[in-house]
């Protein structure tokens, strides 16, 4: 008898050893097991550890939920990928200048209480993900100097908070949004996108001619 009740038992411990952390830890090691991380900057996320609240460059709050990842000048190469969207109570995600490479997950519009996304300066490709329309706190998203391609998504003016936004050095294209916050942004947020056209026109629809 006995030893049919421990076959189980043994059978799940050998199908998860090194796994007790949480399901924000699982997130984080899933994304650094596919990074290159020259410098040893990720080597304290042990995910034997009950949370990754003790990790270095995690940050969680009373209730051991990760509110912040701060990675940035850290020489990590690589792709995102969607288990950063599992981190939903994140407010600051912060990966600039690194070598992050890849497109953006569009995961990251599940992030509804984050308020700073900063990806500047990475090798990031593909389009600005019209899921950051639901990022509705978000105050600060710099994703200047990437490989950035297509336009401005129209779903970031109902970004009400947002309060700096810059998207200069990609290879963005179309007409820049008018509605929303995006009247109070400077020319420098736009800069060196040789194929983004000015402002939209009022009454006309946008056109987004070899985008
Ligand atoms: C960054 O990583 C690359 C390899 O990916 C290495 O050649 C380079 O020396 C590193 N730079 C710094 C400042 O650590
Ligand atoms: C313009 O953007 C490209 C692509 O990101 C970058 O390589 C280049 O250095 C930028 N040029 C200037 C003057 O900022």
């Amino acid at each position: 008898m006995a030893s049919q009740l421990c076959l189980p038992l043994f059978l799940l411990f050998a199908v998860y050893p090194a796994f007790s952390t949480n399901p924000e830890g699982e997130a984080l090691h899933a994304l650094r097991a596919r990074l290159k991380d020259p410098r040893n900057v990720l080597q304290s996320w042990d995910p034997t550890l009950v949370n990754p609240c003790t990790w270095f460059h995690v940050t969680c709050d009373d209730h051991n939920r990760v509110i912040r990842l701060d990675l940035g000048n850290s020489n990590i190469s690589g792709p995102l990928g969607p288990e950063l969207g599992h981190l939903e109570h994140l407010q600051y995600l912060e990966l600039y200048r690194n070598n992050f490479e890849g497109k953006i997950p569009e995961e990251l519009g599940n992030l509804k209480s984050l308020v700073s996304m900063d990806l500047y300066g990475n090798r990031l490709e593909g389009k600005i993900p019209k899921s950051f329309g639901n990022l509705k706190s978000l105050r600060f998203l710099r994703l200047s100097n990437n490989r950035l391609t297509g336009s401005i998504p129209r779903e970031l003016a109902s970004l009400t908070n947002l309060k700096v936004f810059d998207v200069s050095s990609n290879d963005l294209c179309g007409t820049i949004p008018i509605d929303g916050p995006f009247p109070t942004f400077p020319y420098q947020s736009y800069e060196n996108n040789s194929r983004l056209n000015g402002p939209e026109l009022q009454g006309l629809v946008p056109y987004d001619f070899g985008c």
